[in-house]
């Protein structure tokens, strides 16, 4: 049942991507993604490719290389399919020379056999489907006009092809006669490994951070990442679109623990978070509230309160809608009538609630948007527009880079929705 739910999730969220391509939707219909969650990320990055390639502009996002790890296929830190991971690397310069900015990718998770089997085929699963070069924008952007305090770090974004936020570790690679690889863990530690060699090991500054799958696997990986870095002056971790809450859906059903349930067991996932383990079910250790309690490292919570994906995916997925009669009010929030309203209300009230003791953790950063989106910080009109997705006039790039470099104490959180004039609630 989740299978065919999961794929509904994927049609639905594939309809209402603005950029969709041709070559995603030739994707979806050969069946490649059965995802609960569409590859947001990567239907971007393919059309910000096209983009890239169709104009010759300067303004045009620097477009960078895809690089395969070395080594990593002999210590068994491969992809879902058993190909190598990939990451694209930006070489830092100037004053950024010894900074580091390391973004994980996000794009969903696979649960069972069946839909890691169909991700093994698609660029979420296999190097060898992986673009050989992504756009670097927003956060990830080498202009200062888009991304004034990061744009000349070096930059690398890690490709997502674990299929579980770069966490699972199972040795056994026959599942019940598929052949399967959930080797998260390790391909988290064998990039961190090749990026050593190429200066991490020496970096002054880094920020770890990443969106959607990626962004909670910047939460899960936050202090593993300090503790890579002892020398480090400052090592801080900012987690977009990272923040899934435990809600039930609109019908009352578990149905994204139930998820998260299943992706934790099929990868053995637990074993990332031994104290928690002890203290409850695996599974609840998969999300955010359990995993920030056991943060020490200062971390940034960006999030939009009426997170798309999480509305679309989570809280209304299609088994809690039958009739459909959210369908209108999940593309676009603006169709919403009062009773949906006061659902959505309540899911902001649930993430605030989650974020209580983070608001009194002083290095700690939030920027809550009340826009309905999801993924931000790498889209260069939501992360430093001149008149977008502002809290109290400040963008997200600047919220961000004033926490990182203790510039204010940074706790933006938006008034509920619709009162924020600079928005784009454009769903994506
Ligand atoms: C270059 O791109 C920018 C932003 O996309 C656009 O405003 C500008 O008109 C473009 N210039 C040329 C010469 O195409
Ligand atoms: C393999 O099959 C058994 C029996 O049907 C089932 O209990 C188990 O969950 C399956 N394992 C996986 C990884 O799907
Ligand atoms: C890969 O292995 C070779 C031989 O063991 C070693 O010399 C090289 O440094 C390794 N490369 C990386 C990136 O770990
Ligand atoms: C809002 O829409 C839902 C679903 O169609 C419906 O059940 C509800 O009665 C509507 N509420 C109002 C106030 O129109
Ligand atoms: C908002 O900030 C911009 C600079 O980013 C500034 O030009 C503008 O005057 C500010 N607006 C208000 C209302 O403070």
């Amino acid at each position: 049942m989740l299978v065919t739910e999961a794929e509904a999730e994927r049609h639905q969220l594939y309809r209402s991507c603005k950029w969709r391509s041709q070559r995603a939707t030739t994707s979806a219909l050969l069946g490649l993604v059965l995802l609960v969650f569409s590859g947001a990320m990567v239907l971007k990055f393919t059309s910000w490719s096209r983009h890239g390639a169709l104009n010759n502009n300067s303004s045009d996002p620097i477009l960078v290389d895809l690089t395969l790890v070395k080594n990593a296929t002999e210590i068994g830190a491969v992809c879902l399919d058993g190909s190598p991971p990939g990451y694209h690397f930006l070489k830092g310069f100037d004053s950024g020379t010894d900074n580091w900015l390391i973004y994980l990718e996000g794009g969903g998770w696979c649960h069972d056999v069946e839909s890691c089997n169909a991700r093994k085929y698609t660029n979420l699963g296999s190097s060898n489907r992986m673009e050989s070069q992504v756009p670097f924008t927003g956060i990830l952007s080498n202009l200062p006009s888009n991304n004034p305090d990061f744009s000349n770090w070096n930059i690398v974004v890690i490709r997502y092809c674990d299929g579980a936020s770069f966490s699972g570790d199972v040795e056994e690679t026959n599942q019940n006669g598929t052949i399967l690889y959930f080797r998260g863990q390790r391909i988290w530690k064998a990039v961190m490994e090749e990026l050593f060699l190429k200066g991490l090991a020496t970096a002054n500054k880094a920020l770890l951070t990443g969106c959607s799958a990626g962004g909670l696997a910047t939460y899960i990986h936050c202090d593993d990442f300090k503790a890579l870095l002892p020398n480090a002056e400052t090592v801080k971790c900012m987690a977009d679109g990272g923040f899934f809450l435990d809600v039930k859906d609109i019908s009352g059903k578990s149905y994204i623990h139930d998820f998260y349930s299943d992706v934790v067991h099929l990868q053995d996932v637990g074993k990332r978070f031994p104290n928690c383990i002890s203290q409850m079910d695996a599974t609840k250790c998969f999300f955010p509230e359990e995993i920030i309690k056991g943060i020490s490292t200062p971390v940034f919570v960006l999030n939009s309160a009426y997170d798309s994906v999480q509305v679309q995916s989570m809280l209304v997925p299609s088994s809690s809608d039958p009739s459909n009669s959210w369908a209108d009010c999940k593309l676009d929030i603006k169709k919403c009538n009062s009773t949906q309203m006061k659902v959505l209300e309540g899911f902001r009230a649930t993430l605030l609630d989650n974020i209580n003791d983070v608001k009194k953790k002083k290095d700690w950063g939030i920027f809550i948007d009340s826009c309905y989106v999801h993924c931000q910080s790498w889209r260069n009109i939501l992360w430093h527009g001149p008149n977008y997705q502002r809290i109290n006039n400040k963008t997200m790039a600047e919220s961000v880079g004033d926490w990182y470099f203790d510039r204010r104490e940074v706790k933006e959180i938006d008034c509920s929705y619709p009162c924020n004039p600079t928005c784009v609630n454009d769903g994506s």
